[in-house]
């Protein structure tokens, strides 16, 4: 196990570059397997939920070549297997996305009940209400999905939550079923517009993805080999925002998508700090003053992502004065908000609602990372600490973040990845 030793209270300065969305990757790999043929994909972040859905997708006879350490093709020409591997699947929440991919393929499927971040319940319900509208027949127990269908007929979904999982499966199972499927009240994160392109890049029919409405002529066959790029990930540039703003710094973030981060730069100018727009894919941040008190409500895009909300959480723990976070998303996604109250934030949180005094300064102390965004907020913590943190459990931010360690230390901050039990890194001795 390795944990990451900080020397704090580093304004970070100098360029980062985004990698490819995790949300969207993990999507269009099973997505992949619609296809009798091969396709590449390109600016994938090479991350452990990526690798563990190649592993997976591997057992099932497709066959993955990484031809760059961000880019594979996958052969799936081969498909031996809808069983995907039940341990596997359990440890992460888009192994759930082969439901979809498997069913429209090969008409059966069967996968552990996915894992995923702990942020209270995860019901699965509207994946499975599409899935039996279009004519498949599910069911879930002792901790496996089976679905499975004679033929998958296009029909209207009404979903009655807004769901990123849901949106993206039902357009999977929808791609090559018969007539016309049409999804009212979809997500419209940007990973969903990405799935749509990748799907009409294979030769779907799919229209309006990142609007209120999607629509979905089923086709009889998808084609492979198509190139595809993965949209730059949202979340990993609002990361780096953030952590610009927190840490009184100034930031260059390239390759994301602007537009994408306009929920952020609001909230970024609002609070007293700016972010600035230099071309279409890359984006200047920076800080010179303590950012004011703000209040945040998390929503589906184009809100303010919750994906962000313990990143924002870090800003406005030292922020001048007492903001608010209504987390309207995930019924548990506060409980970093224990790890940074023991480096000397003064947070209380109920529910859904947390209320954040700022101090002045936070202090550097041993933490845990208790989710992948949780642990985010906590290196960004760190870095803007007095003194020394250590963070633990780091497997939950190696799920999301490619090289994350790296990209801040040529930011400037003083982090070190090393060894738990290593007697010689123990806070203490951290080069300057
Ligand atoms: C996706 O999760 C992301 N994960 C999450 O990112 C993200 O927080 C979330 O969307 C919201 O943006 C992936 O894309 C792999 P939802 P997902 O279905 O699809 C309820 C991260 O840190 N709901 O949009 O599982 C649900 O309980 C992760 O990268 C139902 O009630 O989220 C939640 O309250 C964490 N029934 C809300 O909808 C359902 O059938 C939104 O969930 C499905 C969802």
């Amino acid at each position: 196990m390795d944990k990451l030793v900080i020397k704090g209270k580093t304004p970070l300065k100098g360029e980062v570059t985004i990698n490819g969305a995790k949300n969207a990757a993990v999507a269009i790999l099973p997505a992949a397997l619609l296809i009798d043929g091969i396709t590449t994909i390109e600016n994938l972040p090479n991350i452990s939920d990526v690798k563990l859905l190649c592993e997976i997708i591997e057992n099932l006879g497709a066959k993955i070549t990484w031809i760059s350490n961000n880019a594979i093709t996958i052969d799936s020409r081969n498909i031996s297997c809808t069983q995907a591997p039940i341990e596997l699947t359990r440890k992460f929440r888009a192994s759930y996305y082969l439901i979809g991919a498997l069913l429209g393929r090969c008409g059966e499927v069967q996968v552990g009940m996915p894992g995923g971040c702990k942020l209270g319940a995860r019901p699965i319900d509207q994946h499975i209400k599409g899935f039996e509208a279009l004519g498949a027949k599910v069911e879930v127990g002792q901790g496996i999905i089976k679905a499975t269908r004679e033929k998958l007929i296009g029909t209207n979904i009404y979903m009655d939550i807004v769901s990123v999982g849901a949106t993206i499966n039902i357009m999977l199972a929808s791609v090559l079923a018969e007539g016309t499927t049409i999804i009212d009240n979809p997500a419209k994160e940007p990973h969903i517009v990405d799935v749509a392109n990748f799907l009409n890049a294979l030769g779907a029919d799919v229209r309006g993805a990142g609007t209120d409405v999607i629509k979905i002529n089923g086709v009889q066959k998808l084609e492979g080999n198509i190139t595809y790029s993965v949209v730059p990930d949202q979340i990993e540039a609002g990361t780096f925002m953030l952590a610009a703003v927190a840490s009184h710094g100034d930031i260059i973030i390239r390759n994301c998508i602007t537009k994408h981060l306009e929920c952020i730069t609001a909230k970024i100018l609002e609070i007293g700090a700016h972010a600035e727009e230099l071309d279409g894919d890359t984006i200047h941040v920076w800080c010179n003053k303590r950012p004011t008190k703000a209040n945040i409500k998390t929503l589906p895009y184009p809100g303010f992502p919750t994906d962000l909300q313990p990143q924002m959480g870090v800003v406005l723990s030292m922020a001048n004065g007492t903001s608010i976070i209504n987390e309207s998303i995930w019924e548990s996604r506060f409980q970093y908000t224990d790890e940074l109250n023991k480096m000397g934030a003064k947070i209380t949180s109920q529910g859904k609602t947390a209320i954040f005094e700022g101090v002045s300064t936070l202090y550097g102390a041993p933490v845990s990372a208790t989710d992948l965004r949780a642990g985010a907020a906590l290196i960004i913590a760190g870095i803007c600490a007095d003194g020394i943190t250590e963070i633990h459990n780091l497997e939950h931010i190696d799920r999301g973040y490619e090289n994350i360690e790296e990209k801040f230390r040529k930011l400037g901050a003083n982090i070190t990845r090393v060894k738990e039990d290593d007697p010689n890194n123990h806070l203490v001795d951290l080069p300057e």
